[in-house]
């Protein structure tokens, strides 16, 4: 239940992330850029199986970290704390999108709200 409602809440935006906010400074000090970490979110949600993509904030260093979650109750990192959720389901995509989870995932970038996903951040 937590997870899909982190994930609805991260949805519904309609503007960028903001490039001089402390969300894109996070990923950049954490990936090496914003494109750096766009690039890995998206592959870790086209990955093979289903499950969630999960974008946490360690709480003991505050670096960032992408990670794939297969269960709701299972392999969540120790100390991390989700920032931005992806559901990668057959439910969240396969009636619209069938097996192209690659544009599914696309329309989820078009659609994020950043504000949501920022305001998460310690
Ligand atoms: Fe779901």
């Amino acid at each position: 239940m937590r997870l899909h409602e982190y994930y609805f809440e991260n949805l519904g935006g309609k503007g960028a992330l903001d490039k001089g906010g402390k969300l894109f400074k996070k990923m950049s000090d954490s990936f090496g850029s914003y494109e750096d970490w766009e690039k890995d979110f998206r592959a870790v949600g086209a990955m093979r199986g289903i499950g969630w993509g999960v974008l946490y904030q360690d709480s003991a260093s505050g670096a960032l970290c992408n990670c794939w979650i297969n269960e709701h109750d299972v392999g969540h990192l120790a100390g991390c704390h989700p920032i931005l959720i992806l559901d990668v389901f057959e439910h969240a995509f396969m009636i619209d999108y069938g097996l192209k989870r690659p544009d599914y995932i696309a329309a989820f970038f078009k659609n994020i709200d950043w504000k949501a996903a920022e305001g998460r951040l310690k």
